[in-house]
């Protein structure tokens, strides 16, 4: 599919862009991205499905001691976040092209994590879809099994059935996670709740959007 961003361009995603091929052999199990990074101890977060990478490019900035991965499946938005964040010289990100729930599920080791960012996932409205949304009772384990104790997942979207479906299964997960309010990141505009592409351009429709925020227990 394409979607037409790069009007012609070439995308240059050197430096900042890792391909699922790039990396080591899938039998090579756990491996830590951190390293990618010019300071591996830096606290580490993460975004799945990072699309134009609009909340990398404003956020990253504000947080130059933080390192920030996207993951991003589809190609071309892909190429195209990994050539703007590049082009806007954001050397605390690294984009992933790669199906994230697979690549956190098999490849990270556990407790690397600040911050896992999850904006406007996609819906999958129709039911026999509903398996690849990214919220799933197992998706909620590898997630708290990455994240550091009292380390926090952000959850927004604009769709009502998939804010019942997270409701719904982060009930399930109360063992893992303290459920709270929801603060908007510094780089939000104002009256923003993350000032993501999928945000503002929905919010010119009038969409409500809903937004948690997940605290890993012990
Ligand atoms: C609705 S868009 C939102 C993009 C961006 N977060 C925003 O708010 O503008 C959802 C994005 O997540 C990506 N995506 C969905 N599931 C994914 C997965 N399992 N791994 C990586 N990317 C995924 C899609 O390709 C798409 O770019």
């Amino acid at each position: 599919m394409s979607f037409g961003l790069s009007r012609g361009k070439v995308l240059d995603t050197t430096g900042i862009g890792f391909d699922r091929e790039d990396l080591p052999s899938f039998d090579q199990g756990h491996l830590d991205p951190r390293d990618w990074f010019a300071n591996p101890e830096h606290s580490f977060e993460l975004e799945i499905g990072s699309g134009k990478g609009t909340f990398l490019v404003q956020q990253s900035n504000l947080q130059p001691d933080t390192n920030f991965l996207g993951i991003e499946w589809t190609g071309e938005f892909y190429r195209y976040a990994a050539d703007r964040l590049r082009r806007n010289q954001c050397s605390n990100v690294r984009m992933l092209h790669d199906d994230a729930v697979q690549f956190i599920t098999h490849r990270l080791p556990d407790g690397i994590c600040n911050i896992v960012h999850l904006y406007f996932s996609d819906p999958w409205p129709k039911a026999r879809h509903h398996k690849r949304r990214v919220v799933q009772d197992e998706s909620l384990k590898q997630f708290h099994r990455i994240l550091k104790t009292g380390g926090l997942l952000h959850i927004v979207t604009d769709h009502q059935d998939l804010w019942t479906w997270c409701e719904e299964h982060v009930a399930r997960a109360e063992h893992l996670f303290v459920r709270s309010e929801f603060t908007p990141p510094p780089s939000a505009g104002d009256g923003e709740v993350v000032g993501t592409n999928f945000e503002r351009k929905y919010r010119r429709q009038g969409r409500p959007f809903n937004a948690m925020t997940l605290k890993r227990g012990p």
